[in-house]
């Protein structure tokens, strides 16, 4: 349908049909008009494979869906730190829906970390919002270059699950642009989704669903988003006000009542019909742009997938600890793997983006190319306590071997979407089997199945540590590769793990009460918080070690505009095996606090050097001042550092920027100090200070405090002009005059 077919077609539907559109046919499709040639399109999820349901739908995944692959969840494919992986996964996402009919994936879903609690958060990227964009961004391109559209999610402020349909995340608007709704701007600005995702909760009060602030304001007009928001499902409250606000579609389709009160309200003129029919217009566009092509319905390829699957998970995994080159194991030793998850590791997690596969090769099964092992279960996954005659069983098989590898995590029960974890313990038996072990095998090595950080009571107590996070269906051939040594980890913490979960910066807040939840901690969210406070942590942001060493050297910053440079770090590789390298380039501004603006993945030869060149841009360097309503670079000094981990920084220069861009508009409420901090106000407050100095005569302090200027400076920077009317003895009129001066001399009209 061409655009003015598209237009013919609206101007000819009934209102009836119109409102029609704007909700689902059932759970996964849009509705049909066939009179007019209006064809329907599927939804599926998502995020990391398919959970299509051609039979009957439903959202708890009761009625079984296709047979599909798992892909390793957004809290691995973060570690990869990979853009070209997420791009490559994107495009076999979209090759797959293809093949299924699907017309648009349900996914990326681009929440921020704020609590290692969130039970969703191994669905999510980052705690950071720069690192989720990019590689959100990458996978959004992928999919959408196969025709299919995607539904960027949940948009936004959903980082919990508790009241995740009624509670309000309130946050201040500098938090929420610099963090929560960073990702998604990147995400639309530069991939397109053909949709997006409105989330359950409220923000600062009002439902994402019927928040035209967020919806419209900001979405569609300041980052110009064209394509189509759905609910999430069943996150509708209010139709006719969420039509109004911008959500387009509700999903997944009703008893046809909303659709009636759209008619009502548009039959009343409480609702304009021009808001309708944009909606309407989105909808047609969207099935237009990525309507299936029959002819291309050939099923997944399983064969081409499942490898694709198995090389991704190989790209995920961190090597968070290796003393004494613990690994990589040496096959001809005698290695014992204990845990049930050797033979059935954890790989994907529960909820919407569960995917029904044909099953997963243990590491333990994985591993006999490579070794002989011997194997005990240690644990049972079906009794989370522990049981004696298992462990028993695994301490002596330990103590019999050269090395013990231990395969514990977070089984099924502990994390999934619909509830938050209430600690961020293992299950008792996993630490137990962990402590037993280790003191009977000294080679002893842990390998992680989880979504996100769990305490690690005994992490002193092993020589290695390798977190295969929610690896997908192949993650327990990567896992064995990486224990022997056939692949190199080089993942990299898209997340801190705290030492303890009180650590957290959210821990005073989260999950709120009477249904708010507030963001005290601000910006201050992961490791803008722990290196802020130089709080000690288990593993930082950016952790993750490898079987080779890298070198940094040369870092340069060259300026090629007014806030743009170019920065380049040479990296080398100076062990002896091929590795790659997550090199991060983070930037410390005027304020104190340390943000990831760049990464580059390397792959280098043992012996080879290459640069990691990265572009920064005014954004790099800017924060969201409210009074200004928008970003702006403060003056004053910028560190840039390239590192292997936010704590391993290894090259360091600063460049500067001279006054700042903040704009001051002086009113009744500017204070002395926002005055002096201004180069063309400053003078201003100087006067009132020498006069407060001649006013003292020879006392030698006013109020008890020295007549240095810097202390009197301390004294009066709080103190709005307000505050100094009776003092300077003048009259408010006479202080507007001045505020006007002010102005002028600001160049405020
Ligand atoms: C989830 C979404 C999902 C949708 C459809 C909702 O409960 O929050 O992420 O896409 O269900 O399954």
């Amino acid at each position: 349908m061409k655009h003015a077919e598209i237009e013919k077609v609206i101007r000819e539907m009934t209102l009836e049909e119109k409102a029609g559109l704007c909700s689902g046919a059932d759970m996964w499709h849009t509705k049909a008009v066939e009179r007019l040639g209006v064809k329907k399109i599927m939804v599926s999820d998502g995020p990391h494979g398919l959970r299509t349901q051609h039979g009957e739908g439903d959202n708890l995944g009761i009625n079984g869906s296709i047979s599909a692959v798992c892909f390793p969840a957004a809290c691995a494919t973060a570690a990869s730190f990979d853009r070209a992986l997420l791009r490559d996964l994107g495009e076999t996402l979209g090759d797959e829906c293809v093949a299924e009919g699907v017309s648009v994936l349900l996914g990326p879903a681009v929440n921020i970390k704020r609590t290692p609690l969130c039970g969703r958060n191994f669905e999510y990227f980052s705690e950071d919002p720069y690192l989720s964009g990019e590689l959100a961004a990458e996978y959004v391109k992928g999919v959408q270059s196969r025709g299919v559209g995607v539904s960027m999610k949940h948009f936004a402020m959903n980082n919990q699950e508790t009241d995740r349909m009624v509670v309000s995340a309130d946050a201040d608007e500098r938090t929420m642009r610099e963090i929560y709704l960073a990702a998604f701007e990147k995400v639309v600005k530069e991939a397109k989704p053909f949709t997006m995702m409105c989330s359950y909760n409220r923000i600062n009060g009002e439902y994402a669903s019927q928040n035209k602030w967020l919806l419209t304001d900001v979405l569609r007009k300041e980052w110009g988003f064209d394509g189509l928001v759905m609910s999430d499902w069943g996150a509708v409250v209010d139709r006719v006000k969420a039509l109004a606000a911008g959500l387009d579609l509700e999903m997944p389709g009703g008893d046809g009542t909303t659709d009636k009160q759209i008619v009502a309200a548009v039959k009343s003129g409480a609702l304009g019909e021009k808001i309708l029919d944009e909606a309407v217009r989105r909808l047609l566009c969207l099935a237009e742009k990525c309507a299936p092509d029959e002819n291309k319905r050939t099923g997944i390829d399983f064969a081409k997938d499942r490898k694709k699957a198995a090389a991704a998970a190989g790209e995920c995994l961190v090597l968070l600890k290796n003393e004494e080159g613990m690994l990589p194991l040496d096959g001809k030793k005698k290695i014992a793997f204990i845990g049930e998850f050797a033979e059935k590791p954890r790989f994907q997690g529960g909820g919407s983006s569960h995917i029904r596969t044909e099953g997963c090769v243990g590491a333990l099964k994985a591993a006999e190319k490579y070794a002989s092992v011997v194997y005990e279960r240690g644990y049972s996954l079906a009794d989370e306590g522990e049981n004696g005659a298992l462990l028993s069983a695994a301490v002596a098989a330990a103590k019999e071997a050269d090395a013990a590898v231990l395969f514990i995590g977070l089984p099924d029960t502990f994390e999934s979407e619909g509830y938050d974890r209430d600690h961020m313990r293992l299950p008792a038996s996993h630490d137990r089997l962990v402590r037993e072990i280790a003191a009977v095998q000294k080679n002893t090595v842990v390998v992680l199945h989880n979504g996100s950080p769990v305490e690690m009571p005994w992490i002193g107590e092993v020589k290695a540590v390798l977190e295969a996070y929610l690896g997908g269906e192949g993650v327990g051939e990567a896992v064995a590769a990486a224990l022997f040594g056939r692949i190199n980890p080089s993942g990299k913490l898209p997340e801190t793990f705290p030492k303890k979960l009180s650590d957290n910066p959210s821990y005073l807040t989260f999950p709120g009460k009477g249904k708010r939840c507030a963001y005290a901690e601000g910006v201050y969210v992961g490791y803008r918080y722990y290196d802020k406070k130089e709080a000690e942590v288990l593993f930082p942001f950016g952790h993750g070690l490898c079987y080779t060493e890298f070198s940094y050297g040369g870092l340069a910053a060259e300026k090629i505009g007014e806030t743009e440079y170019t920065v380049r770090v040479n990296v080398k590789n100076t062990g002896k095996t091929f590795g790659k390298e997550a090199v991060q380039l983070y930037i410390e501004g005027p304020d104190g606090m340390k943000e990831l603006k760049g990464f580059e993945k390397l792959a280098l030869q043992a012996g080879e050097e290459k640069t990691a060149v990265f572009a920064l841009n005014r954004r790099s360097f800017a924060h969201y001042d409210e009074n200004a309503g928008g970003w702006i670079v403060a003056g004053g000094r910028y560190k840039i550092f390239a590192g292997s981990s936010s704590r391993d920084l290894r090259a360091e220069t600063e460049i500067s920027f001279a006054g700042g861009e903040e704009k001051l508009v002086v009113n009744m409420a500017t204070t002395l100090g926002e005055l002096y901090a201004h180069p063309l106000t400053r003078s201003f407050v100087e006067d009132r200070i020498a006069s407060l100095v001649k006013k003292s005569g020879n006392s030698g302090s006013v109020m008890g405090i020295s007549l240095e200027k810097e202390a009197l400076l301390k004294l009066v920077s709080g103190v709005p002009l307000r505050g100094i009317i009776s003092m300077m003895k003048i009259t408010v009129a006479q202080m507007e005059e001045i505020i006007a001066k002010l102005n002028a001399l600001l160049g405020n009209r």
